[in-house]
């Protein structure tokens, strides 16, 4: 029995987040430079989105780019800004083809013009797309996240727009970038590190962690379909007891 055959259809996460870790150490360890790190990354990408979408998630959010990343090397910085607007052009095909509508979470203003031009360009020639929404997280950051949330919803308590008494989680969750995405059901990350690295803080309250060692260009269709049964086989309680889920 191959893994795709032990994976349950009618119980998948509603929202699958991934940390794509380990670029650099992947070409590191091949005596190549950080960046031909980034270049073989993108087969994963394309390879987990085609494999999500046929399996019928309905929500995939990749971290490729995080608030902190703009930090690294400039040579670096720039090739994965290059790399971004490449891959918007050659996917766009890859997104309509398997009916996927592209989505975005982060301070797109911070990136180049060029880059920030495709992406809205690649968003609105998919936005009627409805079999999967894959939403790319780029120059993210949840605590740049929340404090936007935190900007906008003062200055509508300031005009009256909301009053202090009516706010709610929902009221939150409607002023964050991921507003019209559910909350994050499993979180995986590669690489083996065991941490969150400013992802999606408020939306993973409640989510499944799924950690590997394997490094992100080598995560394949089975390291995916292990990631699932894994989750499938948890029971979530969120917060009863077992006695009350079953
Ligand atoms: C993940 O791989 C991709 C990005 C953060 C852009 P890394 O570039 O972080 O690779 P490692 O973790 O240094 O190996
Ligand atoms: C997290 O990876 C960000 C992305 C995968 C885009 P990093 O490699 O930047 O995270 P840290 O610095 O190891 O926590
Ligand atoms: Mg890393």
């Amino acid at each position: 029995m191959n893994l795709l055959d032990k994976i349950n259809k009618d119980t998948l996460p509603k929202h699958l987040a991934i940390i794509m870790d380990g670029n650099g150490r992947w070409a590191k360890q091949k005596g190549f430079l950080r960046v031909f790190g980034h270049e073989n990354g993108i087969k994963s990408v394309r390879s987990t989105v085609e494999n999500c979408a046929k399996l019928g998630i309905e929500n995939l959010t990749l971290y490729a780019f995080s608030t902190e990343n703009w930090n690294r090397p400039k040579l670096e910085v720039d090739t994965l800004m290059k790399l971004l607007i490449s891959s918007l052009k050659t996917e766009l095909d890859t997104l309509q083809k398997n009916n996927i509508r592209l989505n975005c979470i982060g301070n797109i203003d911070l990136l180049p013009s060029k880059a920030k031009e495709e992406l809205l360009g690649v968003i609105e020639k998919t936005k009627d797309n409805n079999r999967m929404t894959l939403t790319i997280a780029l120059s993210y950051g949840s605590r740049e996240e929340l404090l936007n949330a935190v900007r906008i919803i003062s200055n509508k308590v300031k005009n009256n727009i909301i009053s202090i008494d009516s706010l709610d989680e929902s009221i939150i969750n409607q002023h964050l970038y991921t507003h019209n995405l559910p909350d994050v059901d499993l979180v995986i990350r590669t690489s083996g590190e065991h941490r969150i690295s400013n992802f999606l803080l408020w939306q993973i309250a409640y989510a499944e962690f799924y950690f590997t060692d394997v490094l992100w260009p080598d995560f394949k269709e089975d390291d995916l379909y292990e990631a699932i049964i894994s989750y499938q086989k948890r029971e979530r309680r969120f917060g009863k007891t077992s006695e009350q889920i079953k």
